[in-house]
């Protein structure tokens, strides 16, 4: 068996991996064109409108509401069901803070299901979750895989609560031939640096409910209906609008990111191919009728020590991280484990409004705990080449193999 370079063998791969880059030339020539016109405005520009009406053409929605991050994106589907305070609204333990910080912004109180063997929630915890206070579940796609839909679409039905898809990981993500985002009351998308599209920072929020984008719209620009004559602030909302420098960026992201998620799902499936037959490990997970797009590549150690087994994949020369965001959500943000949010008070986790006051600790979602602890993320992107996954699964192989317990161990 060779040795692995963590005990002073030779490392798998010495050369480092190719960077993303994700803007060229048509971001350039569409940037410029923003700035020749003399206005960066949004609401009166070309690129948001143009951007707007090409991603809600793309998801075969009517209306994209374009806003300056996937955190707000998610906090204007929040705003356009604009849900009474002390409202639950159920979301997955395992996501950005991105999620969560909208909930507590609509004085909402985020309540947590448990995840399943894909990494995202279990359609029978959600469900179980649902008291008469639930008003909304946002599913995360984690890593680009998709939730089980029809499950959580049936939940949503069946209790009369909104169903939110967060995307911000998986742009053109498929679930049995539906594009995520589109399934859902609401779909949120990022346009972070990291993200299959991107202008730096952006978001967009779809949906196919005109009178929901109406008042998404307007969460989006401070309330303000902008007819001619006196000023109507017609709705309380925040200054969310996206400048036309992210509107023409993220324009000629949209003519690449088709391309972007074909070449990540094959090489995302390349990887798991070739790691399938090794020992202690399960490969990413995909559920059951999904396309996924690998924002990352999520992978389990369930046989030995997980951070080990990431180390020595990195002495190898495969960068990969371990346990991803390292505690579930609940309990690595402050503003949930210490309930540390307005002033001095724990507002709305406070019983406010009759609502429920909820107490986030360990064990709470005890799969999520698990599941974390055994993760490693490895990052996949469409400027990579086959033999840059060969190079992975051999290191992951090569690990996998060193590190396995011997029988009886
Ligand atoms: C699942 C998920 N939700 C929400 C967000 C928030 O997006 P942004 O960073 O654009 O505000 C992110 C971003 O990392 C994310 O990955």
């Amino acid at each position: 068996m060779a040795k692995l370079a963590i005990d002073g063998g030779t490392p798998v791969r010495t050369r480092p991996f190719p960077p993303r880059r994700p803007f060229g030339d048509r971001e350039v020539e569409l940037v410029t064109q923003a700035i020749r016109s003399q206005n960066l405005f949004g609401p009166s520009g070309t690129m948001v409108p143009e951007l707007e009406r090409r991603f809600a053409a793309l998801y075969g929605v009517g209306y994209a509401v374009a806003s300056t991050s996937g955190t707000s994106a998610i906090h204007v589907a929040l705003g356009g069901l604009n849900p009474d305070p002390g409202d639950e609204v159920i979301a997955a333990p395992i996501t950005d803070a991105g999620t969560i910080v909208p909930i507590l912004y609509q004085n909402c109180i985020p309540v947590f299901a448990d995840i399943d063997d894909t990494y995202n929630m279990d359609p029978a915890d959600v469900e179980a979750k649902i008291t008469p206070r639930t008003r909304a579940i946002i599913v995360v796609h984690l890593f680009g895989n998709p939730c089980d839909m029809d499950a959580m679409t049936a939940v949503a039905r069946r209790h009369g609560v909104a169903l939110v898809e967060d995307c911000c990981q998986a742009h053109l993500t498929e679930y049995k031939g539906r594009l995520c985002g589109s399934i859902g009351d609401i779909g949120c998308f990022s346009l972070q640096q990291s993200k299959h599209m991107t202008a730096g920072d952006g978001g967009l929020t779809v949906t196919r409910d005109a009178a929901l984008a109406e008042r998404m719209g307007l969460f989006r620009d401070k309330g303000w209906e902008r007819k001619p004559g006196a000023r109507g602030y017609v709705q309380l909302g925040l200054n969310y609008r996206m400048t036309e420098l992210q509107g023409a960026v993220a324009l000629a992201q949209l003519e690449k990111v088709a391309d972007v998620v074909r070449r990540r799902n094959e090489l995302g499936d390349l990887l798991t191919e070739r790691i399938r037959q090794a020992p202690g490990i399960i490969p990413c997970p995909v559920t059951e009728g999904g396309r996924h797009t690998y924002w990352s590549y999520g992978l389990r150690v369930v046989e030995g020590e997980p951070a080990r087994f990431a180390a020595a994949l990195r002495a190898e020369g495969i960068p990969a991280g371990f346990g991803y965001i390292g505690k579930p959500i609940y309990l690595c943000m402050a503003a949930l484990a210490r309930k540390a949010t307005f002033g001095s008070s724990s507002h709305p986790l406070d019983g406010c409004h009759g609502g429920r006051i909820p107490d986030y600790r360990e064990g709470m979602c005890p799969r999520t705990e698990q599941i974390l602890g055994q993760m490693l993320t490895l990052s996949i992107h469409e400027h990579m080449e086959h033999e840059d996954i060969e190079d992975m699964a051999a290191g992951i192989n090569k690990v996998a193999e060193a590190l396995e317990p011997a029988a009886g161990e």
